[in-house]
C-alpha cells in the first residue's frame, strides 16, 4: 500500500483499490495527480497478484470533479495538446486487460465523470452527482466524453448532459444506464470491492478476452467485431485455464485460475 500521496494503491486480496486523494480540491486531476494515477494503473495491471481494480475518491464530496481548472490558466494550447495526447488516464484503464470499477462516491465531473465512463463500470452511491460542465468554461469534454457517453447513454441523453451542463443524481444516472448499480454511501466500497472480488475468481485470460471483444463492440462492424470474438475465443479455448474451468465443473469443484 502507498500512504499518503495524492493517489494511493492498495491491493486488498485480489483486488487493487486505486484512490484519488486529493479531497480539499474534491480530488480534481492535477498534473501530479495524473502522473500518480498512471503509476497506480501501471502497478495494478503489472501485479500479478491483482486480477480486478477498483478506482474511487477519498473523502465523501467527490469521486472527481474533473480536471483542474487552475491548470488552465496560462496553458499554452500546444502544452494543453500534449496533456490531452497523453498517454491518458482514459486509455490507461480502458485498456488495462483487468477489469477496472468505478466506485462514484459524490461529485463525478468533467474529467471525472469521462474517467468514470472509461472504467468498465460503475457503481454509485445515492449521493453521486454527474456532469459534463465543460460548457460552462467555454470548453468541450476533451476525455473522451463526447465519443464515451452517447455510446453509453444514447445521443440524446449525452447531448442534454454536455449541451446544458447540468448535473444529474445518481438516480437519474441509473435510469440513463450511466452507472450499474447505485447503494447507500456506507455500502459503496464494500459493493465495488464484492464486484472485483467476484471477477478476480474468474479466469484472467477470459476476463481480458471478454473484455477487449466486448468493447470493441462500440468501435467495430458487426462482422469484423464477430470475427474478433472467434479469434479470442480461440486465445481463451487453448488457455490451461479453459483446461482447468471444464475440469473443475466436470469434477463440481471450484476451479483455480492461473491466467495461463
Ligand atoms: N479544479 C480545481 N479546483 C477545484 C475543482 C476543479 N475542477 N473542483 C473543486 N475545486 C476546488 C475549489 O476551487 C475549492 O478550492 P478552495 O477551497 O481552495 O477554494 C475546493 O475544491 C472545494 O470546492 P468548493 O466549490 O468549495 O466545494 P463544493 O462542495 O461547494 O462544490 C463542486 C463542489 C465540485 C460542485 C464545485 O467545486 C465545482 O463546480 N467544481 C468545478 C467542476 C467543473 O467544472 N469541472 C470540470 C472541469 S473541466
Amino acid at each position: 500500500m502507498t500512504d499518503g500521496g495524492v493517489v494511493t494503491l492498495e491491493v486488498r486480496g485480489r483486488t487493487a483499490l486505486v484512490t484519488i486523494n486529493r479531497p480539499e480540491k474534491r480530488n480534481a486531476l492535477d498534473a501530479q495527480v495524473r502522473g500518480a494515477f498512471l503509476e497506480a494503473i501501471a502497478s495494478a495491471r503489472a501485479n500479478d497478484v491483482v486480477r480486478a481494480i477498483v478506482v474511487t475518491g477519498a473523502g465523501d464530496k467527490a469521486f472527481v470533479a474533473g480536471a483542474d481548472i487552475g491548470e488552465f490558466e496560462g496553458r499554452t494550447t500546444v502544452e494543453q495538446w500534449r496533456v490531452m495526447k497523453g498517454p491518458t488516464l482514459f486509455d490507461a484503464v480502458e485498456r488495462c486487460p483487468k477489469a477496472v470499477i468505478a466506485a462514484v462516491n459524490g461529485y463525478c465531473l468533467g474529467g471525472g465523470m469521462e474517467l468514470a465512463l472509461a472504467c468498465d463500470f460503475r457503481v454509485a452511491s445515492t449521493t453521486a452527482r454527474f456532469g459534463q460542465p465543460e460548457v460552462n468554461l467555454g470548453i468541450i469534454p476533451g476525455g473522451g466524453g463526447t465519443q464515451r457517453l452517447p455510446r453509453i447513454v444514447g445521443l440524446g441523453a449525452a447531448l442534454k448532459l454536455v449541451l446544458t451542463g447540468d448535473m444529474i443524481d445518481a438516480a437519474e444516472a441509473l435510469r440513463l444506464g450511466l452507472v450499474e448499480e447505485v447503494v447507500e454511501p456506507g455500502a459503496l466500497l464494500d459493493r465495488a470491492l464484492a464486484l472485483a472480488e467476484m471477477i478476480a475468481t474468474r479466469s484472467p485470460v477470459a476476463v481480458a478476452a471478454a473484455k477487449e471483444a466486448t468493447r470493441a463492440a462500440l468501435s467495430l462492424p458487426l462482422d469484423d467485431g464477430l470475427k474478433l470474438e472467434t479469434a479470442l475465443f480461440q486465445v481463451c479455448f487453448a488457455s490451461a485455464d479453459r483446461a482447468e474451468g471444464v475440469r473443475a465443473f466436470l469434477e463440481k469443484r471450484s476451479a483455480h485460475f492461473t491466467g495461463t
